[in-house]
């Protein structure tokens, strides 16, 4: 099996101290615990804000079992974009993830399914991994269409990417009643459908099919083993470094079972 992702973003959170003292726990710990390697059968993964991308990539260090995201890039590579930040620079400043297309960037910002594509393709074509985000809300929810609506708004984000393109791809499913202060966690029994129906599709032709929302230290294993889920994209559990680490020794765990 392939390595079990496990990562954090950290939305619009954290001080640059804040972000340091997190990043350079996780080194330590991985130093002590681990000889500076990834817990067996993990990938690890962070996504802080743009502006502690540097200061995150400067401790993790050069070859790092960590890789470092950022939580969007516009798909120009340069130009008169004011406030985005493009691949290139991304990459510049140490990234080897884009995540695209959070619910909260398609809510509140404007990301559509053709924006998603443009950014994947983006991605790709610098070599960087496009995490791409999809997930349903409630009221899909309740009416029954979710796993279309998922694998709708998949389809369109990549759409037209070869195989050795798609097989770059890292898609986390996260349902949007699942996500944060306003979302309830999903039970395993709500899940096994929509993730059937990605993985169905999707498992063994991308890199990585996570789940998202409301993932804590109680249902972090539970969700693991759900059929085709090969990792968890985590926000506030993994926001204090205690969580994360507990969720690193759970996916370590159930990859050696
Ligand atoms: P949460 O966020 O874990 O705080 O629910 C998940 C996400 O938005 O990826």
């Amino acid at each position: 099996m392939s390595r079990l992702w496990i990562g954090t973003s950290w939305k619009m959170t954290k001080t640059l101290s804040e972000g340091r003292a997190w990043a350079r726990g996780l080194v330590d710990h991985l130093a002590t615990t681990h000889d500076g390697q990834a817990p067996a059968g993990v990938q690890p993964f962070v996504i802080p804000s743009f502006t502690a991308t540097t200061t995150v990539a400067e401790i993790l260090g050069e070859d790092s079992p960590v890789l470092l995201g950022v939580q969007n890039a516009h798909w120009e590579d340069a130009g008169a974009w004011t406030g985005e930040v493009s691949v290139p620079q991304a990459k510049d400043a140490g990234a080897q993830v884009v995540e695209i297309g959070h619910s909260e960037r398609r809510e509140h910002f404007g990301e559509t399914v053709e924006t998603t594509r443009l950014k994947v393709a983006a991605a790709l074509r610098h070599g960087l991994t496009p995490l791409l985000c999809i997930g349903e809300s409630a009221e899909v929810k309740e009416a029954g269409g979710s796993s279309a609506f998922i694998l709708d708004q998949a389809a369109g984000a990549l759409e037209g990417l070869s195989e050795e393109e798609l097989s770059r791809v890292v898609i986390a499913y996260e349902p949007i009643w699942a996500i944060g202060e306003k979302g309830r966690p999903a039970t395993v029994e709500e899940l096994v459908e929509p993730l059937a129906a990605l993985g169905e599709k999707y498992t063994g032709k991308v890199a990585g099919l996570l789940y998202g929302g409301s993932v804590n230290l109680e249902n972090a294993a539970d969700l693991l083993g759900i059929e085709h889920v090969t990792g968890l994209f985590v926000g506030r559990t993994a926001w204090k470094l205690e969580g994360y680490l507990e969720l690193l020794a759970i996916a370590q765990a159930h990859a050696a079972a």
